[in-house]
């Protein structure tokens, strides 16, 4: 039975969402990125490997898998081939397993010039942006007139193209920001070096999706960041630039929605935060600390340190509607292990009144209290537990308050870095099998 399957994360990215599609991918024919771009980090261990990914999605390591790019992509092809070298260096034949969309609008170096420079302007104000130029490129994809993969096939074109480009933003650059323009010339045979790597791999995104959905192959659409990040949806302007939620899986390929056969939200057993913006259950006691430093919780594409807070049951009901989500993982739920009491948010406090979902108003978001349900934590450890009947009775309990919190079933729970420390009760490619429930 073939299956398109999206695994979209549930709150402001780095729920975990590398390891749960590279297990997943296992089952998978291809896996499609479809939206974001290098700002993304997506980290695998394997055999004790740690293996960060940024824009390749994280099927590549996986032997028969296709990885393709889809147009929803903002595409670096510093970074792209930077990625690929490496992955090369390790063995791994990327280049046979990787195909790229034409469509995909590039992130030129002067978009990430503008990220600075205009994050610089915002001052305390700031969005705290990955500083890869991703919002600047979505603009100009907007705007029509980003340059595409497609525009490197035609170097006069290119250089038209580009002119007017740079005209552009060096103007905003040098007039506006004060800061360095770019150079035409650097920037034409920069782009020229890398598209002699990449050629080989541009193809036809929505024809190979369209024979592989007649041939009933698996697909893994593979969300970056989180759903709270949304352009639209999320706790804007403090979001990315891209849609998270899982109309970007569509918009983002060339796929319309109905094949999509299940929607798996990733959800980290508490929440953090990487950047600015609201966060109602933000910790800035020692518990905050905690969850920091037991969950590693640094930036795996800046270093940043993220800021840590609760589970937020509210957070997820509206990413459960907004994702059409048919199942949960819940990850890192070792990081919970050995604390006394555990907490879920499951209303926010707004003038006066107890909101079971966001404010109206998303820039009232900041103003919304949590109100929590607290639960007894446990002392025996879940990690590397592999088998829901093993975790101790009060994480059993936890995992179901989420489910009656959000009407969505947890169908994978993952209690530790590896590929095999993963729980695993229905698995989204095969529901109908028996599972370790
Ligand atoms: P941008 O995507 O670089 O424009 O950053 C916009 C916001 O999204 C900032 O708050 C970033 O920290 C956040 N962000 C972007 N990508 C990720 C990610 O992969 N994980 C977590 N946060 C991210």
């Amino acid at each position: 039975m073939s299956r398109n399957v999206v695994v979209i994360g549930t709150q402001w990215g780095d729920e975990g969402k590398g390891a749960i599609v590279d297990l997943l991918a296992e089952r998978a024919h291809a896996v499609v990125r479809f939206q974001g771009g290098h700002n993304a980090g997506h980290t695998l261990v394997i055999d004790g490997e740690r293996t960060v990914l940024h824009l390749i999605p994280s099927g590549i390591l996986r032997s028969g898998v296709v990885c393709l790019i889809g147009n929803g992509v903002v595409l670096s092809l510093e970074a792209l081939v930077e990625e690929m070298d490496r992955l090369a260096e390790k063995g791994v034949p990327v280049d046979d397993r990787l195909r790229l969309s034409p469509a995909c609008p590039l992130i030129l170096s002067s978009h990430k010039a503008l990220d600075h420079a205009r994050e610089r302007a915002l001052g305390s104000e700031a969005i705290g942006t990955t500083g890869r130029g991703i919002g600047p490129a979505y603009e100009d994809k907007v705007a029509r007139r980003a340059v595409r993969l497609a525009d490197l096939f035609e170097p006069e074109q290119l250089r038209e193209r580009l002119a007017d480009l740079l005209d552009l933003h060096n103007f905003l650059l040098q007039r506006y920001y004060s800061a360095e323009p770019v150079s035409l010339e650097e920037e034409l045979q920069r782009l020229a070096g890398f598209f002699a790597r990449v050629k080989p791999l541009i193809a036809d995104v929505p024809e190979l999706l369209r024979k592989m959905q007649s041939a009933e192959r698996s697909v893994l659409f593979e969300g970056a960041q989180g759903a709270l990040l949304d352009i639209d949806l999320g706790t804007y302007p403090f979001v990315t630039s891209s849609n998270t939620t899982v109309g970007g899986a569509a918009t983002g390929t060339g796929m319309g929605p109905a094949p999509i056969d299940c929607v798996l939200g990733i959800v980290k057993a508490y929440t953090t935060r990487v950047g600015a913006g609201p966060f109602p259950t933000e910790l800035f006691d020692d518990m905050g600390r905690h969850l920091a430093q037991v969950g590693a919780e640094f930036g795996s594409t800046t270093g940043r340190p993220r800021r840590c807070g609760w589970f937020d049951a509210v957070a997820l009901r509206r990413a459960a509607f907004t994702n059409s989500l048919t199942g949960l993982s819940v990850t890192k739920l070792d990081v919970l292990d050995g604390l006394d009491e555990v907490k879920i948010c499951t209303g926010y406090r707004l003038d006066g009144e107890i909101l079971d979902t966001p404010p109206l108003l998303m820039d009232r978001y900041g103003e919304c209290e949590p109100v929590y349900e607290c639960m007894p934590g446990w002392r025996e450890p879940t990690s590397g537990k592999t088998a829901f009947s093993d975790l101790p009775r009060e994480a059993r309990d936890f995992l179901r308050r989420i489910e009656e919190e959000v009407e969505i079933p947890v169908d994978i729970v993952s209690t530790g870095p590896g590929r095999e420390a993963v729980i695993i009760r229905r698995h989204p490619f095969d529901p109908d099998q028996d599972s370790n429930t």
